[in-house]
C-alpha cells in the first residue's frame, strides 16, 4: 500500500474501533463558530508523523548541553500559567496567523527540557502567589500569602516576619552575593507578590505600602516595613540594576497625585521615588526613573548604572488594551533589563514575570489571559535572541495553576474562543474554554445560557463557570518548568516547586548550596 492509502485504512480502522457517541461528536457541525482552519493535508499521512518523530530523535541527539557555568539566568514567571492555559494560548496564536493552531508551539515549548513542579504551600493545598514566590525564588515552602519567610511565620503576624532568623534569601541575593547583578521585570505592580519574593521578607502580601501595615497592624507597624519601603531600603532591593513595572501609588504619599492620576496611598508622607533616586545620588551612581515608554526607549539608548521604571499606577495594562504610546511590551522591557544587567561580565539574575495570565483568569477573561501569555512568550523569544545558550540559563514557569479547562471534542482547528461543536445533555451549546468557579457563571434560570448568543470575542466576555465567585479560584495542579542553556537537564522530571532556585543556583554556581563548578 503506498502510504497515502495506508493512512486511509488507519483512519478507517480507528473510526471503526472508537466509541461511537465520539464519531458523532467528530462530524457534528453546528456551524455556529468562526470555520475552523482546514486540516493541512500532509497529517493525513502517517509518513508526516514518522517524518516529525524522527527530526525530533535527530534534534535530541543533536543537542548539547553545556556543562560551563550558567553564567547569566533569567527565570520567567507566567504567573497562573496552567498547562490548560499554554494549550489555549498556544492554539490561539496560531489561530491568529491562519492555522488551525492546536500544533503550533509558544517560544519556550521549544527549550529542550520540560519538568514539572508540585505547587502546594505550607499550610494549603492550593497555592497563592506569595507562598508559592517563597519556594521558586528562596527556595523553601512557606504559609498562604507569605513573601520570604519560612513556615514558622503565619499570615498577618505583625512582628514574626521582621525577625532575621525567619528570613529565607532569594536567588536574586545570592547572585548577588556572587558579584553578579540582578534586577525585576513584571506587568502588575513591583510590590506585587510575586517580585516581591526576590526582595522581600514579609507576613502578609498585601503590605505593599505602610497604609496597608497600619490598618493589619495599628501600634505594631513599626517592626513590619512594606514591601516598597523594602524594595527601595533594603537589601537586596537596594541593589537591583533594573526594577521595572507598575505600582507608584504604593511609593507615593497620599496627598500625591501621580504623572498619570493616581493617587498615592502612603499613610507616611514619604516619596520613595524620590527617596530612590537620593539614595543612588548619595552612592555616587548614574540613575533614571521613567514612567513612559518613550523615556524608557530613551533610557535604553544610554543605560543609567540604575533603572526604575513605574509605567502606572497599578498594574501595567493588559497589552489588548494598553495604550502603546505609555506602556511598553513585556518584550521590550525584558530586553531593556537584559541589556543593562549584561554588562556585568561576571552575570546576573533576572526575574521576569508576565503577571496578569493571572489576573485575566480571575475574572474569566480566557482571551485577555490567553494573550497576556502570548506575550510572555514573546518576551522569552526576546531573551533567548540576546542569550547564548552557552552561558544563560533560560527557566519558563509558572506559580500555580487556574481552573480553566479546554472540554469537548471540537473538530480540529475549531476557533478556541468559540463554542465547541458539541451541545450539552439540555441540548445547549457549550463553550470550548469554561472555568470551575468565577463571575462567569450565568444565573439566570432556568437552565444555562446559549452563550453562542453573546459576542464571545469581546474582551469582556466572561468565559462560563460553574461556581458563583468574584473571583476565580488558582488550580492545585502541577506546573511547567521549561529550561534552555546549561544544565538544563537538571529541570527534568516531577518536582518540589522549591527546588528551582537551588537547581538554578546549582547550575549557576551561586548560593549556599552544592555548585556544579569550582567558583572562578
Ligand atoms: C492621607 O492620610 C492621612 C493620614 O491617615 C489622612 O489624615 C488624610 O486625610 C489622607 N489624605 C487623603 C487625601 O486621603
Ligand atoms: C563620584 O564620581 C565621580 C565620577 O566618577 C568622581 O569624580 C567623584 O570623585 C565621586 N565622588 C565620590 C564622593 O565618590
Ligand atoms: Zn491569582
Amino acid at each position: 500500500m503506498s502510504p497515502p492509502a495506508l493512512a486511509r485504512a488507519a483512519a478507517l480502522l480507528l473510526m471503526l474501533l472508537a466509541p461511537s457517541h465520539e464519531r458523532d461528536v467528530y462530524h457534528k457541525s453546528r456551524g455556529v463558530a468562526t470555520p475552523a482552519a482546514s486540516v493541512p493535508e500532509v497529517e493525513l499521512d502517517p509518513q508526516y508523523w514518522a517524518a516529525e518523530a524522527q527530526a525530533a530523535i535527530e534534534a535530541r541527539l543533536a543537542q548539547r548541553e553545556s556543562k560551563q557555568r550558567a553564567r547569566n539566568v533569567v527565570m520567567f514567571l507566567g504567573d497562573g500559567m496552567s498547562v490548560p492555559t499554554l494549550a489555549a494560548a498556544r492554539t490561539l496564536l496560531g489561530q491568529r496567523q491562519g492555522v488551525t493552531g492546536e500544533e503550533q508551539q509558544l517560544a519556550f515549548e521549544k527549550f529542550p527540557t520540560v519538568g514539572l513542579a508540585k505547587t502546594y504551600c505550607v499550610n494549603a493545598q492550593v497555592a497563592d502567589s506569595a507562598c508559592s514566590a517563597t519556594a521558586y525564588l528562596c527556595g523553601a515552602k512557606a504559609n498562604i500569602a507569605t513573601i520570604g519567610v519560612s513556615g514558622r511565620v503565619s499570615r498577618a503576624h505583625c512582628s514574626a516576619a521582621a525577625d532575621p532568623q525567619h528570613h529565607v534569601h532569594s536567588i536574586a541575593e545570592w547572585a548577588l552575593a556572587d558579584g553578579r547583578d540582578a534586577g525585576i521585570v513584571t506587568t502588575t505592580r513591583v510590590t506585587h507578590a510575586s517580585p516581591a519574593g526576590a526582595y522581600a521578607h514579609t507576613a502578609d502580601r498585601d503590605w505593599e505600602s505602610d497604609a496597608d501595615v497600619a490598618s493589619d497592624c495599628g501600634d505594631a507597624r513599626d517592626a513590619q516595613h512594606d514591601i516598597a519601603l523594602q524594595l527601595v531600603h533594603s537589601h537586596p532591593g537596594d541593589q537591583f540594576k533594573v526594577i521595572l513595572g507598575g505600582g507608584r501609588r504604593e511609593f507615593l504619599p497620599n496627598s500625591t497625585i501621580d504623572e498619570e492620576g493616581t493617587r498615592g496611598r502612603r499613610l507616611d508622607g514619604r516619596n520613595l521615588i524620590e527617596e530612590w533616586q537620593e539614595n543612588k545620588r548619595a552612592r555616587n551612581v548614574s540613575y533614571q526613573y521613567v514612567w513612559n515608554r518613550e523615556q524608557l526607549l530613551d533610557a535604553a539608548a544610554e543605560l543609567p548604572d540604575y533603572l526604575l521604571g513605574l509605567f502606572e499606577g497599578s498594574h501595567m495594562q493588559y497589552h489588548m488594551q494598553a495604550d502603546a504610546r505609555t506602556e511598553p511590551t513585556l518584550a521590550e522591557l525584558t530586553e531593556v533589563a537584559i541589556r543593562s544587567l549584561s554588562r556585568n561580565e561576571r552575570g546576573f539574575f533576572l526575574f521576569v514575570e508576565g503577571g496578569r495570565i493571572d489576573h485575566a483568569h480571575h475574572d474569566n477573561l480566557a482571551q485577555l489571559s490567553l494573550d497576556e501569555a502570548i506575550q510572555l512568550s514573546e518576551a522569552v523569544a526576546r531573551a533567548a535572541a540576546l542569550l547564548g545558550e552557552e552561558d544563560s540559563l533560560l527557566l519558563v514557569t509558572s506559580d500555580h495553576a487556574h481552573v480553566m479547562s479546554v472540554s469537548g471534542y471540537s473538530q480540529r482547528g475549531r476557533d478556541i474562543l468559540g463554542p465547541s461543536d458539541d451541545t450539552g445533555d439540555d441540548g445547549v451549546p457549550y463553550m470550548t474554554l469554561s472555568y470551575a468557579n468565577g463571575p462567569g457563571y450565568r444565573p439566570e434560570a432556568p437552565g444555562r445560557q446559549d452563550l453562542t448568543q453573546h459576542d464571545y470575542h469581546d474582551l469582556s466576555f466572561a468565559f462560563p463557570s460553574s461556581v458563583p465567585l468574584e473571583s476565580e479560584t488558582h488550580g492545585g495542579d502541577d506546573v511547567a518548568v521549561f529550561a534552555r542553556g546549561p544544565h538544563h537537564s537538571l529541570f527534568t522530571g516531577l518536582y518540589e516547586q522549591s527546588q528551582l532556585p537551588h537547581l538554578m543556583a546549582y547550575a549557576a554556581c551561586i548560593g549556599p548550596g552544592r555548585h556544579s563548578c569550582t567558583q572562578p
